[in-house]
């Protein structure tokens, strides 16, 4: 180019340098130097790029931290705990973040190399978690602009090293290299303390559960091999307050390393043991197993399959994944109250796919496209295993944050059990539609009450009543009626009852094939029968059933069966279809043609609003 060409003859003038007021004032002198004598290059710029790496990106303190629990739990650690200790007053709040693990601890020499950036003990192996090189550094430095690291292989030789920003910023030579580790007898006190005293959260302290209470036997306590990660005064954090971070960090870690957690590693955040959480409920000894009063404590697994999975699109080298599907057991979870649904099983939370690398989840979430349906409920879940050599096809990034999966990476997991989801999601629809539609035995419902009190304003009558000599030969036919009608928890009688004394009666139906109601007139009684499996009944009849629960102070969710007071809309919209039957059990009448005419009528329409709707 012509001008590098012009550079290496001519000294270039350094006030075309722009820099901002706070950037490293040794990366200037440096490139500012090599500008004007022209000196080697290097690849990189430590004083500059040490800062730049600060903002790699985690979306979260968690995540950053869960560098080092990977890198622990690839040291083979049984026992690794993270620390937000907070210190300080309201507004003025500091906290230093720490990660302690017993695994295999480095050797000085490979401790110096680990600190450097790309220097890795597995660069490019896919068989475990850490391949880039990057991640001790890069998160450490995106919550705090020292990283400070103690790492052991026999008692009493702690070796340290310590990245500063700033002061690697103040360099002056040309290329940053890093010094020998130093070797300690003891911890500094305030990392000492991390294992010595309570952090101000958890509250109460008896949860807290120190490594070393006290004074004595600290090297002890740390074991003859591990590391510790010091990330002092953390400038960039998620939340300032550390009881926010800590329930954080607890609630991800719990599902990230669920795997690790449910075999033999302990891991504390705060002092505090973290119990697995299995968004699947497929471990037996996740916690949400412990709950207590839970007669089913696992989901059912539908189909478990393994699909080869190109590690390219265009490449002839497949890897096998697992995708597992389950369904959770609606039938005795439905019923427990709505709290426990959601604070203690989660089941609402939209963590209905989890992918998992290696045994650590790498994303959990909702994942619309898998389904060939447009809408699908809380009570299933899908887990995907993969291994390392699908990074690129699963579109993992060198954070781990995540996944984005090639396009020929959904077709095949879509291929493989998008069916059978939505198969899964019919029948748990079917069983909430049940439920939503079971009504309160022997006696009518508001709606049902109402169309048949204000019966005698109507200006046509409905037909002639019946005489006394007729509704006594009716009773037989009544009571066969009123088998069908039958209500769940209703006997025999009260049904009979129950259809004896009303002149309309509601019902419900879940038939795929079928109109999104029917209406028959039957010795004098107008049945109108609601087609569950009709998308009017899943797009409007139950939204304005559960808004008018809602309304009525019932939040409890589908499972609720109706009361006898129906407020506002439901009522309203029981009417619409009521008064819809009504009229057409007048006009059909004995008329044949009429009756041809209308059932057509109630077919078309259904069709064409079950178009509208889905389509
Ligand atoms: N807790 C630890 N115990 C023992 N060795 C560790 C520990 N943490 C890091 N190391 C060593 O430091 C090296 C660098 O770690 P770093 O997290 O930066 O990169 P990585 O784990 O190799 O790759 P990745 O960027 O994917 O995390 C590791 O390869 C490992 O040898
Ligand atoms: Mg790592």
């Amino acid at each position: 180019m012509a001008t590098t060409e012009q550079n290496t003859h001519d000294q270039t003038d350094v006030s075309i340098m722009n820099w901002g007021t706070d950037a490293p004032r040794g990366g200037k002198a440096v490139m500012g130097r090599i500008l004007k004598e022209n000196a080697t290059v290097p690849l990189f710029f430590g004083q500059t790029m040490i800062q730049s790496l600060r903002d790699v990106g985690y979306n979260h303190t968690t995540s950053a931290l869960c560098e080092h629990v990977d890198n622990a739990i690839q040291a083979g650690a049984t026992q690794i705990r993270v620390y937000l200790r907070q210190t300080g007053k309201k507004g003025n709040y500091q906290t230093d973040a720490a990660v302690y693990d017993n695994g295999c601890g480095m050797a000085p020499a490979v401790l110096r190399v680990a600190t450097s950036f790309g220097g890795s003990t597995t660069f490019g192996n896919r068989s475990g978690i850490g391949r880039f090189g990057m991640g001790m550094k890069t998160a450490a430095l995106s919550m705090s602009p020292v990283m400070d690291l103690y790492s052991w292989q026999e008692r009493g030789a702690i070796y340290n090293m310590t990245l500063d920003v700033d002061a690697i910023g103040k360099e002056r030579s040309n290329s940053v290299e890093l010094p020998e580790p130093t070797l300690l007898t003891e911890l500094p006190d305030e990392v000492a303390d991390l294992f010595k005293k309570p952090m101000i959260f958890p509250t109460d302290r008896n949860e807290q559960e120190l490594l070393a209470p006290g004074n004595d036997r600290l090297e002890e306590c740390l074991g003859p091999s591990g590391t510790i990660v010091y990330m002092p005064q953390c400038d960039r954090l998620t939340y300032a307050k550390a009881n926010t971070l800590v329930d954080h960090a607890v609630k991800e870690m719990a599902r990230v390393y669920r795997r690790a957690l449910g075999a033999r590693l302990v891991l504390f955040v705060n002092n505090r043991r973290v119990a697995p959480v299995d968004p699947t409920y497929s471990m037996p000894n996740a916690r949400h197993a412990r709950l207590e009063g839970l007669a089913v404590t696992q989901s059912r697994l539908i189909t478990s399959k393994q699909v080869a999975v190109r590690v390219a699109e265009k490449s002839e080298e497949t890897a096998p994944i697992t995708i597992k599907l389950y369904r959770l057991p609606i039938e005795e979870w439905s019923s427990l109250p709505r709290k426990t649904q959601r604070n203690d099983l989660k089941i609402f939370d939209d963590n209905t796919v989890s992918i998992l690398r290696n045994d650590r989840e790498v994303f959990a979430g909702t994942m619309t496209w898998l389904t060939t349906r447009h809408s699908v409920t809380h009570w299933y879940r899908v887990q995907i295993d993969f291994p390392g050599v699908l990074d690129e096809a699963f579109g993992v990034a060198a954070n781990k944050q995540g996944v984005r999966l090639k396009g020929y990476v959904e077709d095949a997991i879509k291929d493989a059990i998008g069916e059978e989801i939505t198969t899964i999601n019919d029948e748990i629809k079917r069983f909430q539609a049940q439920q939503a539609s079971r009504r309160e035995p022997a006696k009518p419902s508001a709606s049902e009450a109402k169309a048949a009190a204000v019966d005698p304003f109507q200006h046509h009558p409905l037909g002639v009543p019946p005489t006394p000599e007729e509704e006594a030969q009716l009773d037989q036919n009544l009571r066969g009626l009123a088998l069908t009608l039958k209500r769940d928890g209703e006997t025999d009688e009260q049904a009979f009852e129950r259809v004896k004394n009303s002149t309309y009666i509601i019902g419900f139906k879940h038939d795929e094939y079928w109109p999104f109601y029917d209406v028959k007139h039957r010795f004098g009684r107008v049945i109108l029968t609601i087609n569950t499996a009709h998308p009017f009944y899943e797009e409007l009849y139950d939204p304005v059933r559960k808004m008018s629960l809602q309304a009525g102070g019932d939040v409890d969710d589908v499972a609720a069966p109706r009361g006898d007071t129906q407020p506002g809309p439901i009522l309203a919209l029981d009417l619409l279809l009521l008064s819809l039957a009504r009229t057409q059990s007048r006009l059909a009448g004995n008329n044949q043609d009429g009756r041809g005419l209308l059932d057509v009528l109630r077919r078309e329409w259904s069709e064409t609003y079950r178009v509208q709707l889905t389509a």
